[in-house]
């Protein structure tokens, strides 16, 4: 049986202070019934004074290695679009306080596609045999990019971590990853920017503060057709066909991008695990939140053919398939 990177272990956190569509609504021009409406969002998790991108990502890392039953893994890899600093990367930190020793760990830039590449890196890392085990995590402070006076991005995006544990296994076994795809358009790239901070800023003399800017509408279009693009180049390459399709763990950015998703599949609303009410958009760490919401309110279980669309700025996007594992998992 061909060799396999094996989903075996899974864990998420979010920080425990919440930020409330009402808060929002008595400090921006908005209201609990526009967010919940146009997005689907309740609320989002906000980290507290002093934490940051690293706290989240060992919380989520510590509990998807006890979810594997690992003391130990060859590689880490940290999918954030919110280091902790510019330089040096946040995966080191992160790998040398799970106490993982000086194994190789480094971060993975793809702003809300980042679990996709980082599950796509450590799957061709134990394909390659380079690695028997690999903890790929997703963590972003994303609330320390918003710009706190701009209602178009702010209702929208929270902090949180998710984390998996891949490991050589075979092909046929549940956890799998069966197929993974992920691609990139640089003509998208106007779509979502943070144009302050970065080294163009800096070289032109610009000093903007660095905050996210979307272009709402045209990204919606975009995250529709894309992630229905990949799912079923993913489900094909898998040689499932869409109705074998049981759950559909898609990038967390709109319950209307994430409905419109599965009609376009031609499956039923109900396919679509939906967790953004309660952790608005976290970026790298959506899917893995995702999943784990899944499974602890018992919507993904054993058995359910999955896939996993996201799609976010760069342009970059992709999915994973693959059966759902028994995998334990504590609390988020
Ligand atoms: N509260 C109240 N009104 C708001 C608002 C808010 N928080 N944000 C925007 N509006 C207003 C706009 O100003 C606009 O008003 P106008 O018609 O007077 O100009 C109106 O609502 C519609 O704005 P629009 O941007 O077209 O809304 P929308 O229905 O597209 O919803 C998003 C906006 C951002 C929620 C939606 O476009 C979206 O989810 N986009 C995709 C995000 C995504 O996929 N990201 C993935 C990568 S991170």
């Amino acid at each position: 049986m061909p060799r396999a990177a094996v989903l075996s272990g899974l864990g998420a956190w979010v920080p425990p202070g919440t930020l409330t569509n009402e808060k929002l609504a008595a400090e921006l021009d908005t209201s609990d019934e526009w967010i919940r409406t146009r997005t689907g969002i309740g609320r989002r998790h906000i980290i507290s004074a002093g934490m940051c991108t690293s706290d989240l990502a060992v919380e989520a890392g510590r509990r998807a290695l006890e979810s594997a039953g690992a003391a130990t893994v060859d590689y880490l890899l940290l999918a954030t679009t919110t280091p902790d600093r510019l330089c040096p990367a946040t995966g080191p930190e992160v790998a040398t306080r799970l106490g993982l020793g000086t194994i190789p760990a480094f971060d993975l830039s793809a702003v809300c596609s980042g679990f996709l590449y980082g599950l796509q890196t450590g799957r061709a890392l134990v394909l390659a045999g380079l690695a028997e085990s690999v903890l790929v995590v997703g963590a972003e402070s994303f609330s320390t990019l918003v710009d706190p006076e701009d209602r178009n991005t702010r209702p929208i995006f929270g902090d949180g971590a998710g984390a998996v544990v891949l490991r050589a296994g075979h092909s046929d076994e549940p956890g799998a990853l069966r197929a993974v795809n992920v691609h990139s358009d640089g003509s998208l790239a106007e779509l979502i920017t943070v144009a302050g901070g970065g080294a163009r800023a800096r070289a032109a003399g610009d000093d903007r503060p660095a905050h996210i800017r979307m272009r709402g509408r045209s990204t919606f279009m975009a995250a529709v057709s894309h992630m229905e693009a990949v799912t079923r180049q993913t489900v094909d390459e898998v040689g499932w066909q869409l109705a074998d399709v049981d759950r559909v763990v898609g990038h967390q950015a709109n319950v209307r991008i994430l409905h419109s998703l599965v009609k376009h599949l031609g499956l039923p609303e109900s396919a679509a695990i939906v967790h953004l009410h309660a952790v608005g958009n976290t970026a790298a760490a959506s899917i893995p939140l995702a999943l784990h919401h899944g499974v602890t309110t018992g919507r993904l279980g054993v058995g359910h053919r999955v896939v996993t669309p996201a799609f976010g700025a760069g342009a970059t996007w992709g999915a994973a398939a693959l059966v759902w594992p028994d995998v334990k998992v504590l609390p988020g």
